[in-house]
Protein backbone atom coordinates (compact mmCIF):
# COMPACT_ATOMS: atom_id res chain seq x y z
CA UNK A 1 0.00 0.00 0.00
CA UNK A 2 1.55 3.42 -0.99
CA UNK A 3 2.25 5.51 1.81
CA UNK A 4 0.18 9.05 1.97
CA UNK A 5 -0.15 12.19 3.78
CA UNK A 6 -3.65 11.50 5.63
CA UNK A 7 -6.11 13.91 5.04
CA UNK A 8 -7.63 15.95 7.91
CA UNK A 9 -10.32 12.93 9.19
CA UNK A 10 -13.95 14.22 10.40
CA UNK A 11 -15.56 12.22 13.18
CA UNK A 12 -15.63 8.64 11.71
CA UNK A 13 -17.63 5.98 13.50
CA UNK A 14 -15.65 2.22 13.31
CA UNK A 15 -18.44 0.51 11.57
CA UNK A 16 -17.91 3.21 8.79
CA UNK A 17 -14.15 2.48 8.66
CA UNK A 18 -13.32 0.75 5.10
CA UNK A 19 -11.21 -2.71 4.79
CA UNK A 20 -8.14 -1.45 2.27
CA UNK A 21 -7.18 -4.30 1.65
CA UNK A 22 -10.17 -5.69 -0.10
CA UNK A 23 -11.60 -4.83 -3.56
CA UNK A 24 -11.30 -1.31 -3.51
CA UNK A 25 -12.84 0.67 -7.11
CA UNK A 26 -10.47 2.30 -9.03
CA UNK A 27 -12.81 4.91 -10.60
CA UNK A 28 -15.86 6.10 -8.36
CA UNK A 29 -18.45 8.88 -10.25
CA UNK A 30 -21.02 10.72 -8.56
CA UNK A 31 -24.02 12.16 -9.50
CA UNK A 32 -24.35 15.31 -6.94
CA UNK A 33 -27.91 15.83 -6.64
CA UNK A 34 -30.05 17.73 -4.25
CA UNK A 35 -28.76 20.97 -3.38
CA UNK A 36 -31.96 22.73 -4.09
CA UNK A 37 -34.36 20.40 -1.95
CA UNK A 38 -31.65 20.59 0.90
CA UNK A 39 -31.71 24.53 0.93
CA UNK A 40 -35.63 24.67 -0.02
CA UNK A 41 -36.39 22.45 3.20
CA UNK A 42 -34.39 25.32 5.21
CA UNK A 43 -36.36 27.86 3.08
CA UNK A 44 -33.04 29.62 2.15
CA UNK A 45 -32.15 29.87 -1.48
CA UNK A 46 -31.09 27.03 -3.73
CA UNK A 47 -27.94 28.74 -4.33
CA UNK A 48 -27.12 28.17 -0.62
CA UNK A 49 -27.01 24.31 -1.38
CA UNK A 50 -24.88 24.63 -3.88
CA UNK A 51 -22.75 26.52 -1.58
CA UNK A 52 -22.97 23.70 0.89
CA UNK A 53 -22.60 21.32 -1.41
CA UNK A 54 -18.76 23.00 -2.03
CA UNK A 55 -17.88 21.48 1.12
CA UNK A 56 -19.11 17.85 0.84
CA UNK A 57 -16.92 17.54 -2.57
CA UNK A 58 -13.68 18.37 -0.62
CA UNK A 59 -15.48 15.80 2.12
CA UNK A 60 -15.57 13.22 -0.52
CA UNK A 61 -12.06 13.97 -2.17
CA UNK A 62 -11.39 13.70 1.32
CA UNK A 63 -12.59 10.13 1.68
CA UNK A 64 -11.64 8.74 -1.89
CA UNK A 65 -7.98 9.36 -1.48
CA UNK A 66 -8.05 8.06 2.39
CA UNK A 67 -9.89 4.70 0.41
CA UNK A 68 -7.14 5.00 -2.29
CA UNK A 69 -9.55 4.96 -5.46
CA UNK A 70 -7.49 6.39 -8.37
CA UNK A 71 -9.89 8.43 -10.10
CA UNK A 72 -13.32 10.37 -8.52
CA UNK A 73 -15.81 11.71 -11.39
CA UNK A 74 -17.69 14.19 -10.11
CA UNK A 75 -21.35 15.54 -11.97
CA UNK A 76 -20.34 19.39 -11.35
CA UNK A 77 -22.78 20.80 -14.45
CA UNK A 78 -24.49 19.53 -17.43
CA UNK A 79 -25.14 20.79 -20.87
CA UNK A 80 -29.29 20.74 -19.60
CA UNK A 81 -28.20 22.44 -16.65
CA UNK A 82 -27.82 25.52 -18.54
CA UNK A 83 -31.87 25.79 -18.73
CA UNK A 84 -31.39 27.13 -15.22
CA UNK A 85 -32.59 30.55 -14.02
CA UNK A 86 -29.58 32.44 -15.28
CA UNK A 87 -29.07 33.78 -11.35
CA UNK A 88 -28.58 30.23 -10.14
CA UNK A 89 -26.14 29.38 -13.51
CA UNK A 90 -24.03 32.50 -12.64
CA UNK A 91 -23.22 31.06 -8.93
CA UNK A 92 -22.80 27.79 -10.31
CA UNK A 93 -20.02 28.86 -12.63
CA UNK A 94 -18.35 30.84 -9.54
CA UNK A 95 -18.23 27.57 -7.65
CA UNK A 96 -14.77 26.13 -8.81
CA UNK A 97 -12.98 29.55 -7.94
CA UNK A 98 -14.53 29.30 -4.28
CA UNK A 99 -13.96 25.35 -4.04
CA UNK A 100 -10.37 26.11 -5.34
CA UNK A 101 -9.92 29.07 -3.66
CA UNK A 102 -10.52 27.12 -0.05
CA UNK A 103 -9.07 24.12 -1.33
CA UNK A 104 -6.40 24.16 -3.73
CA UNK A 105 -3.21 23.93 -0.75
CA UNK A 106 -4.83 20.86 0.47
CA UNK A 107 -5.14 18.99 -2.80
CA UNK A 108 -1.95 20.05 -3.60
CA UNK A 109 -0.40 19.00 -0.51
CA UNK A 110 -2.37 15.75 -0.80
CA UNK A 111 -0.92 15.20 -4.29
CA UNK A 112 -4.36 15.31 -5.99
CA UNK A 113 -4.52 16.37 -9.81
CA UNK A 114 -7.67 17.87 -11.77
CA UNK A 115 -9.08 17.30 -14.94
CA UNK A 116 -12.11 17.97 -16.31
CA UNK A 117 -14.55 16.48 -18.61
CA UNK A 118 -17.33 18.50 -20.88
CA UNK A 119 -17.29 21.05 -23.42
CA UNK A 120 -14.44 23.19 -21.42
CA UNK A 121 -14.48 25.84 -24.31
CA UNK A 122 -17.95 26.55 -23.80
CA UNK A 123 -17.65 27.64 -19.96
CA UNK A 124 -17.18 31.46 -19.02
CA UNK A 125 -14.01 33.19 -19.46
CA UNK A 126 -13.37 33.50 -15.49
CA UNK A 127 -14.41 29.75 -15.03
CA UNK A 128 -12.41 28.77 -17.53
CA UNK A 129 -9.54 30.66 -16.36
CA UNK A 130 -9.46 29.27 -12.63
CA UNK A 131 -10.09 25.85 -13.83
CA UNK A 132 -7.48 26.09 -16.02
CA UNK A 133 -5.24 27.19 -13.69
CA UNK A 134 -5.95 24.44 -11.15
CA UNK A 135 -5.47 21.93 -13.70
CA UNK A 136 -2.20 23.38 -14.60
CA UNK A 137 -0.77 23.74 -11.26
CA UNK A 138 -1.28 19.98 -10.08
CA UNK A 139 -0.84 17.91 -13.54
CA UNK A 140 2.47 16.83 -12.29
CA UNK A 141 0.29 15.06 -9.42
CA UNK A 142 0.22 11.24 -9.42
CA UNK A 143 -2.08 10.87 -6.69
CA UNK A 144 -6.04 11.16 -6.61
CA UNK A 145 -7.41 12.19 -10.07
CA UNK A 146 -10.33 14.48 -9.11
CA UNK A 147 -12.03 14.94 -12.40
CA UNK A 148 -14.96 17.49 -12.68
CA UNK A 149 -17.38 16.79 -15.43
CA UNK A 150 -18.78 20.49 -16.02
CA UNK A 151 -20.76 21.19 -18.97
CA UNK A 152 -21.35 17.24 -19.76
CA UNK A 153 -23.51 15.70 -21.37
CA UNK A 154 -23.05 12.07 -22.26
CA UNK A 155 -25.25 12.61 -25.63
CA UNK A 156 -23.23 15.27 -26.87
CA UNK A 157 -19.91 13.83 -25.82
CA UNK A 158 -20.99 10.36 -28.29
CA UNK A 159 -22.35 13.03 -31.16
CA UNK A 160 -18.98 14.81 -30.95
CA UNK A 161 -17.31 10.75 -31.21
CA UNK A 162 -19.10 9.96 -34.08
CA UNK A 163 -18.06 13.47 -35.73
CA UNK A 164 -14.65 13.28 -35.11
CA UNK A 165 -14.29 9.62 -35.98
CA UNK A 166 -16.09 10.56 -39.56
CA UNK A 167 -13.62 13.43 -39.71
CA UNK A 168 -10.68 10.79 -39.16
CA UNK A 169 -12.32 8.13 -41.81
CA UNK A 170 -12.21 11.15 -44.24
CA UNK A 171 -8.76 11.90 -43.67
CA UNK A 172 -7.67 8.29 -43.70
CA UNK A 173 -6.71 8.15 -40.11
CA UNK A 174 -9.07 5.76 -39.08
CA UNK A 175 -11.03 2.94 -41.18
CA UNK A 176 -14.39 2.07 -40.22
CA UNK A 177 -14.17 -1.66 -40.71
CA UNK A 178 -11.61 -1.50 -37.77
CA UNK A 179 -12.80 0.69 -35.72
CA UNK A 180 -13.90 -1.54 -32.51
CA UNK A 181 -15.28 -0.04 -28.58
CA UNK A 182 -11.97 0.72 -27.68
CA UNK A 183 -11.04 2.54 -30.52
CA UNK A 184 -14.38 4.50 -29.70
CA UNK A 185 -13.41 4.79 -26.47
CA UNK A 186 -10.62 6.74 -27.67
CA UNK A 187 -12.99 9.84 -28.66
CA UNK A 188 -14.85 10.19 -25.35
CA UNK A 189 -13.84 12.91 -23.01
CA UNK A 190 -12.61 10.08 -20.92
CA UNK A 191 -9.72 9.12 -23.27
CA UNK A 192 -7.00 7.30 -21.09
CA UNK A 193 -9.58 6.69 -17.68
CA UNK A 194 -11.23 3.31 -16.90
CA UNK A 195 -14.73 3.08 -16.87
CA UNK A 196 -16.34 3.78 -13.64
CA UNK A 197 -16.56 1.04 -11.29
CA UNK A 198 -19.09 2.37 -8.94
CA UNK A 199 -21.79 5.24 -9.68
CA UNK A 200 -23.08 6.75 -6.65
CA UNK A 201 -26.22 9.04 -6.69
CA UNK A 202 -27.29 11.03 -3.73
CA UNK A 203 -31.12 12.79 -3.13
CA UNK A 204 -33.00 9.34 -3.76
CA UNK A 205 -33.32 9.92 -7.93
CA UNK A 206 -32.49 7.15 -9.48
CA UNK A 207 -31.61 7.76 -13.01
CA UNK A 208 -28.79 8.75 -15.08
CA UNK A 209 -29.66 12.24 -16.14
CA UNK A 210 -26.86 11.98 -19.39
CA UNK A 211 -24.12 11.44 -17.31
CA UNK A 212 -21.40 8.17 -18.42
CA UNK A 213 -23.81 6.57 -20.85
CA UNK A 214 -21.35 4.53 -22.36
CA UNK A 215 -18.84 4.02 -19.81
CA UNK A 216 -21.39 2.90 -16.58
CA UNK A 217 -22.31 0.21 -19.29
CA UNK A 218 -20.87 -2.48 -16.71
CA UNK A 219 -21.01 0.19 -13.17
CA UNK A 220 -22.02 -0.96 -10.13
CA UNK A 221 -25.40 1.57 -8.79
CA UNK A 222 -25.35 3.08 -5.53
CA UNK A 223 -28.64 5.52 -4.93
CA UNK A 224 -28.87 6.92 -1.15
CA UNK A 225 -31.52 9.21 -0.01
CA UNK A 226 -28.51 12.09 1.62
CA UNK A 227 -29.03 14.96 0.28
CA UNK A 228 -25.35 16.28 -1.46
CA UNK A 229 -24.78 19.05 1.05
CA UNK A 230 -25.52 16.47 3.69
CA UNK A 231 -22.83 14.00 1.90
CA UNK A 232 -19.60 12.60 3.99
CA UNK A 233 -16.90 10.03 4.45
CA UNK A 234 -19.26 7.77 6.69
CA UNK A 235 -21.58 8.13 3.59
CA UNK A 236 -18.92 7.40 1.09
CA UNK A 237 -17.45 4.27 2.89
CA UNK A 238 -21.17 3.48 3.05
CA UNK A 239 -21.40 2.90 -0.71
CA UNK A 240 -17.65 1.72 -0.91
CA UNK A 241 -18.41 -1.13 1.85
CA UNK A 242 -21.66 -2.30 -0.62
CA UNK A 243 -19.80 -2.40 -3.59
CA UNK A 244 -17.20 -4.64 -1.97
CA UNK A 245 -19.76 -7.17 -1.32
CA UNK A 246 -20.77 -7.35 -4.95
CA UNK A 247 -20.35 -9.73 -7.71
CA UNK A 248 -19.53 -8.22 -11.25
CA UNK A 249 -20.22 -10.72 -14.01
CA UNK A 250 -19.92 -8.48 -17.13
CA UNK A 251 -22.19 -9.97 -18.69
CA UNK A 252 -20.78 -13.85 -17.50
CA UNK A 253 -21.84 -16.03 -14.94
C1 LIG B 1 -27.82 19.16 -8.37
O1 LIG B 1 -28.63 19.54 -7.33
C2 LIG B 1 -26.55 19.86 -8.26
C3 LIG B 1 -26.02 20.65 -9.21
C4 LIG B 1 -26.65 20.89 -10.51
C5 LIG B 1 -24.76 21.35 -8.97
C6 LIG B 1 -23.74 20.51 -8.31
C7 LIG B 1 -22.64 21.34 -7.83
C8 LIG B 1 -22.05 21.18 -6.65
C9 LIG B 1 -22.39 20.14 -5.68
C10 LIG B 1 -20.93 22.03 -6.27
C11 LIG B 1 -19.86 21.84 -7.28
C12 LIG B 1 -18.59 22.23 -6.77
C13 LIG B 1 -17.54 22.49 -7.55
C14 LIG B 1 -16.25 22.63 -6.90
C15 LIG B 1 -17.62 22.64 -9.01
P1 LIG B 1 -30.01 20.27 -7.67
O2 LIG B 1 -29.77 21.72 -7.68
O3 LIG B 1 -30.56 19.71 -8.95
O4 LIG B 1 -30.88 19.83 -6.45
P2 LIG B 1 -32.44 19.57 -6.43
O5 LIG B 1 -32.68 18.37 -7.34
O6 LIG B 1 -32.72 19.27 -5.01
O7 LIG B 1 -33.11 20.80 -6.93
Amino acid sequence: MSMKIPFIKNNQEDDELINLSENIPNHVAIIMDGNGRWAESRRLPRIAGHKEGVKAVMKVVRAANDANVKVLTLYAFSTENWNRPKSEIDFLMKLPKEFLHIYLPELMANNVRIETIGNFDALPAHTQKTVQYAINKTKTNDGLLLNFALNYGSRYEIMRAIKQIMNDVDGNKVSLDSLGEEEFSKYLYTNGLSDPDLLIRTSGEKRLSNFLLWQLAYSEFWFTDVLWPDMDENTFNKAIQDYQKRKRRYGGI
